[in-house]
């Protein structure tokens, strides 16, 4: 048995130091772990904000794809760091089999839980626990490695972006405002029903596509964002996205759906709120096929505004999901930056609020925000 766990132990160590990709290296964790204690679930829940979502499982499908923090057991070992065990022999009956629910912890900070359930025949002895936990603190420290790593990655790329600093996009906004002005005049020239007129409408829709990815650079290549805030009602903001709401769709048989319940004033930065749903409208509007339907909701939720952008697009896969907001990450689009979200992410922030995203691969996805009403 003790040689078993050994070799269990020097698999696995030998299988962090040589593989840095988290994607198939904590799924093998997880398999051999598992083969090794017995167990007969094991799985990798790693934390995003508040939410715990499953990375990598063995056994049974688990209940729960994702649950917030401090939702029940595991959540509570996510939430407090604390380890539960429970350990119960074989003789105590059915349905009372042991089981471990261990933090992934690099320092003081946690990042997931490491959970072996059902243990098939007997309780977890005191060398297999010392052995879960030893494997669940290398895991984290794979993680926070992966992490750092990723994070150097994204710093490279956006020390280059540093490169374009203000001016540069400060110059591209400027001449997207000149050009803008002629078109405007062209348009009052031009008769409404001609095609000319149309293709006005979308060469200045693509020009203020041109002009959002300027400033995102810019935001994305800053330390800190500094708000510039104002007051302003809920339908100015709404209203001014209306504008490019024909832009978004693409397609005519793409509908996007205003549903505004509050007609508050709101404390904050419009000209980056705007943004935000810029970027998550074209998102949306890149996903949905045609036919597909996107919506954006809003209303007063007691001193917040809570925004909903949903879309019955093509999801996104639980994979992607933890790596949406990081600079530069981009899938399943010819043109895309991967600066989008990132963005989005960091405006939220600077205004205190909260970003938290749902999706189901090949069905849904929606972004569910929430800002403070007064600033
Ligand atoms: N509503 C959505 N539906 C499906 N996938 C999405 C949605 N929003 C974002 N994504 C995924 O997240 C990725 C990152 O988005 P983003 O940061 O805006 O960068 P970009 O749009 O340039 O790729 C997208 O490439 C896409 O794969
Ligand atoms: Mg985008």
């Amino acid at each position: 048995m003790k040689g078993q766990l050994l070799n269990a132990l020097i698999k696995i160590s030998a299988e962090i130091n040589s593989n840095m990709e988290l994607d198939t290296l904590l799924p093998d964790i997880v398999k051999i772990t598992g083969d090794y204690l017995k167990v007969r679930n094991a799985s990798i829940m790693l934390i995003d904000w508040d939410t715990l979502t499953i990375n990598c499982y063995t056994g049974a499908a688990q209940n729960h794809n994702s649950l917030s923090v401090k939702q029940g057991i595991v959540g509570d070992v996510a939430g407090t760091g604390t380890e539960y065990i429970v350990n119960k022999s074989s003789s105590s009956g059915r349905g009372s089999k042991s089981f471990l629910a261990l933090p992934l912890k690099a320092g003081s900070k946690i990042l997931g839980v490491f959970n072996l359930t059902d243990k098939d025949e007997d309780y977890f002895n005191e060398d297999e626990v010392s052995i879960a936990r030893y494997i669940a603190s290398q895991c984290a420290l794979a993680i926070e490695r992966h992490n750092i790593y990723t994070k150097m990655r994204a710093n490279e790329n956006l020390q280059a972006i540093g490169l374009l600093k203000s001016s540069v996009a400060h110059d591209i906004s400027n001449l997207l405002s000149i050009a803008d002005v002629y078109l405007g005049l062209m348009e009052e020239e031009i008769d409404k029903n001609s095609n000319i007129y149309e293709y006005i409408k979308a060469v200045k829709s693509e020009m203020k596509r041109i002009g959002i990815l300027a400033t995102d650079m810019l935001d994305l290549s800053k330390d800190k964002l500094v708000l510039h805030k104002t007051k302003f009602s809920i339908n100015e903001l709404v209203n001014e996205l209306k504008l490019y709401s024909e832009a978004f769709a693409k397609s005519p048989n793409i509908q996007i759906e205003f549903r505004i319940k509050s007609d508050d004033e709101i404390v904050a930065d419009k000209n980056r709120l705007f943004r935000v749903f810029f970027n998550l409208l074209n998102n949306s509007a890149d996903a949905v096929s045609d036919n597909g339907r996107i919506i954006l909701s809003i209303k007063r939720t007691g001193k917040d505004i809570s925004f909903l952008v949903a879309d019955t697009g093509k999801g996104i896969s639980k994979e992607n999901i933890s790596k949406l907001f990081q600079p530069f990450f981009t899938s399943g689009k010819i043109k895309g930056t991967g600066l989008g979200l990132a963005v989005v992410q960091d405006i939220i922030k600077a205004h205190s609020g909260t970003i938290r995203v749902r999706s189901k691969l090949g069905s849904y996805t929606c972004f569910l925000i929430r800002i403070p009403k007064d600033g």
